[in-house]
């Protein structure tokens, strides 16, 4: 077997196992008890008298570590016929009654697998990390599977995966390849999941699990959304609330196909299957090598949502997202304000409305490129990565000059796994394109998805952006769109096509790691036609996302609340747009609760809504480190309430930062009651003020409110929101005493 990695100590614990209830027979005597635990949860395996790898618990950690032994046995629930199950990665063919983790075809045709535990072993990253090593392996056939626990103490995320080998004699046949399995026990589940579609991501729905499975999955080949994303919620015994209650966040780290199985046995326990989705996906693995699963990373909180999302999104800063911690650039974007109309004349004005807008960076958007066939719309030129001559004559570098003689970065976006047909790249190389070439060709926004499991491709996509960078050492921002999702799924260039769907997100990833090593702090938006490839997987290599072409204000407030749950305000970017009714101030507030964008004509602004979005820079400037380094509280559902809140506290609880709008049109809506805060340190007194009011009006919070943290979090503070200040930002000052 190959050996992945040295590990060091061996950490699981010898008990004598309690009375267990009627769940399993063999599992009464003596058991090796494996607890994954982080600052505040713990997840429990124990190794029963068959050998095998069952799941005792997944919640809040215990003190009393020898207890956990003792969980099952208060547990009775009925009968476990196949005794199976609740181990931790199920294998079909065997005992097993339920959704497998992995199912097989080994090389003489037997399909059957049941793996046995062999050894555990962890390792102390750094002080935070550890990660944990379960071998299992099948009695009959050489085949193993390593299940890998990394878990990040301080903020309670577990992140696991599964290596996968065998040493047959032939391949063997590899139709199901989980992540990792759980296996919840309770009474009831609530199971919180997203739909949406293009400019409708991220609507929410809870439900109560039943009996027999949930999927959450998609199918979509090039990005993981656009229907479905791949974060979900288990609320543990009762609905998922913001501030109380038990509940496990879950998602996988990979910008393809996923599946997550969800399945209420008949003991009333809750089996949960993620991974990468086996759809279209059976392929051979060959003797000696290694299949890797996709990352499945979960959090658990019994302090509710709220702390499940802190958790998250400081992992995330910390350990995830490129550069979580560090700083971002405001921009202007000329998608909405020009769509493909310009020319060096109107970006040159760009620039100037740039700088004026007081921004770090301007950014071009879609159209710049293509000449055999300009890209004028989106039915032309998607390949053809050469400045437009008509458009351009001096090409990017004189724009990139000319920004930076200005004092102002520049940005460009790029969409380089696509291609329309209508391009020099697709007649050079057609077999760089993913197609079925008996059948017709089948679009989606006019274009085609290249071939990423072809080295040669990985190569062409890594050279686009190279150039750009060596033609262009000024360039300091890229937005990587992704618009079409993968139809009639063929590579010319794979032997199996079974590992197509896999080998597609492998190669993106090859390219964005060269990319990284190369150009390791480079500020990258990720892109999908707006939010479809929202995931953990791609954001290890981007600064940031974009959650949705919708920018409309009013749409925006509960997408990014919902986004909020799962990613922080660092990596959301939020451009201010013509989309919606609102006012502009309340436009650019919305846009403030996370990385601040414009997309607008600055020319076409009165003074006094250009004198305002001025300022608004210059007040963001001042309140950005506490969004995006700091922890957030929801304060107020716009689901359930007139008035939408919520608030960003940095990390001494010196300043606060809170967002209020009226997400009520009806007659007499308004923030009625106080809104209590939250996050702040009760002994200390903070000032109030509102920040970023609109040229010519007063506010009705007079900046001469000093009052207690304690008060502001069981009293509240009432932001005065209503029809004629519909927006509303406070802060909030420590005070000395
Ligand atoms: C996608 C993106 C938009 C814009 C266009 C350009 O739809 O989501 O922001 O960049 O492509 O074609």
């Amino acid at each position: 077997m190959p050996v992945l990695c040295m590990l060091l100590s061996v950490v699981s614990v010898k008990v004598s196992f309690a009375q267990n209830g009627d769940n399993g027979k063999n599992r009464t005597e003596s058991v090796q008890l494996i607890p994954i635990e982080t600052a505040h949860s713990a997840t429990v395996f124990e190794v029963g008298k068959d050998n095998r790898l069952h799941m005792v618990y997944l919640g809040s950690k215990l003190p009393e570590n020898k207890e956990y032994n003792q969980i099952i046995g208060q547990y009775r629930q009925g009968t476990d016929y196949s005794e199976v199950s609740d181990v931790v990665y199920p294998a079909s063919g065997s005992q097993n009654l339920f959704e497998p983790a992995i199912s097989v075809r080994h090389a003489d045709g037997n399909q059957s697998l049941d793996l046995k535990f062999v050894s555990v072993q962890t390792k102390q990253m750094d002080k935070d990390i550890k990660l944990t090593e379960i071998i299992l392996k099948d009695e009959v056939y050489p085949f193993e599977v390593h299940l890998f626990y990394k878990t990040y103490f301080a903020t309670d995320v577990v992140e696991t995966w599964a290596d996968i080998m065998h040493e047959e004699k032939g391949s063997v046949r590899m139709d199901k390849f989980a992540s990792a399995g759980l296996y919840l026990r309770g009474s009831k589940f609530w199971l919180t999941h997203y739909h949406g579609d293009w400019a409708k991501e991220m609507r929410p729905e809870q439900t109560l699990i039943t009996h027999g499975i949930k999927t959450l999955d998609s199918k979509l080949g090039s990005r993981a959304d656009l229907f479905q994303p791949p974060v979900f919620m288990i609320a543990l015994g009762q609905k998922a609330r913001e501030d109380a209650g038990k509940v496990i966040y879950g998602s996988l780290e990979w910008s393809g196909n996923f599946r997550v199985d969800l399945e209420l046995d008949n003991l009333n326990n809750l089996r949960v299957i993620p991974g990468i989705n086996n759809y279209a996906s059976s392929f051979d693995l060959p003797k000696d090598s290694l299949f890797t699963t996709a990352k499945f990373l979960y959090t658990f909180s019994d302090r509710g949502q709220g702390q499940a999302s802190r958790q998250l999104q400081r992992w995330a800063r910390d350990n995830k997202i490129l550069d979580g911690n560090g700083q971002r650039l405001t921009l202007l974007n000329n998608w909405e304000s020009t769509y493909f109309d310009f020319n060096e004349d109107k970006l040159r004005s760009l620039l100037k409305d740039t700088k004026s807008l007081g921004v770090d960076l301007f950014l071009l958007d879609d159209g710049w490129f293509g000449n055999s066939y300009p890209r004028n719309n989106d039915h032309a030129g998607l390949g053809d990565w050469q400045a437009n001559r008509k458009k351009l004559p001096n090409g990017i570098a004189s724009l990139v000059k000319e920004a930076t003689n200005m004092g102002v970065k520049f940005g460009i976006w790029l969409e380089p796994e696509m291609v329309n047909p209508k391009s020099d790249l697709y007649h050079q190389h057609p077999d760089w394109v993913l197609k079925q070439a008996k059948r017709p060709e089948y679009y989606f926004r006019n274009q085609l998805v290249l071939d990423l499991t072809n080295p040669a491709v990985q190569d062409f996509i890594f050279r686009i952006v190279d150039t750009l960078f060596t033609q262009n050492p000024g360039l300091a921002y890229i937005k990587w769109d992704c618009n079409a999702v993968i139809y009639n799924a063929y590579s010319l260039h794979e032997s199996q096509q079974g590992r197509l769907y896999i080998d597609y997100v492998q190669g993106l990833y090859n390219v964005l790691k060269r990319i990284r090593a190369k150009y390791p702090k480079i500020p990258m938006m990720l892109c999908s036609g707006g939010g479809g490839r929202v995931d953990y997987g791609a954001l290890q290599y981007f600064t940031e996302f974009w959650p949705s072409d919708n920018t409309d204000p009013l749409e925006r407030i509960y997408m990014q609340w919902e986004y909020s749950y799962f990613y922080p305000a660092i990596a959301t970017a939020n451009h201010v747009t013509n989309w919606g009714k609102q006012p502009l101030k309340y436009r650019v507030d919305v846009a403030m609760m996370g990385k601040l964008g414009f997309d607008i004509p600055v020319h076409d602004l009165s003074a006094p809504d250009l004198n305002f979005c001025q300022a608004s820079v210059v007040n963001y400037n001042k309140i950005k480190d506490i969004i995006w380094h700091g922890d957030q509280y929801r304060l107020q559902s716009p689901w359930t309430n007139d008035v939408a809140s919520l608030m960003y506290v940095d990390r001494d609880k010196m300043h606060g930062v809170i967002f209020n709008y009226l997400v009520n049109a009806r007659y007499g809506s308004g923030s009625h009651t106080p809104i209590k805060w939250k996050g702040l340190d009760p002994n200390r007194k903070y000032r109030i003020r509102e920040i970023n009011l609109y040229p010519g009006t007063t506010s009705t919070i007079k900046g001469d409110d000093v009052l207690s943290g304690d008060f502001l979090m069981t009293i509240g503070y009432n932001p005065k929101v209503d029809a004629s200040r519909s927006s509303v930002i406070l802060v909030a000052d420590a005070v000395q005493s």
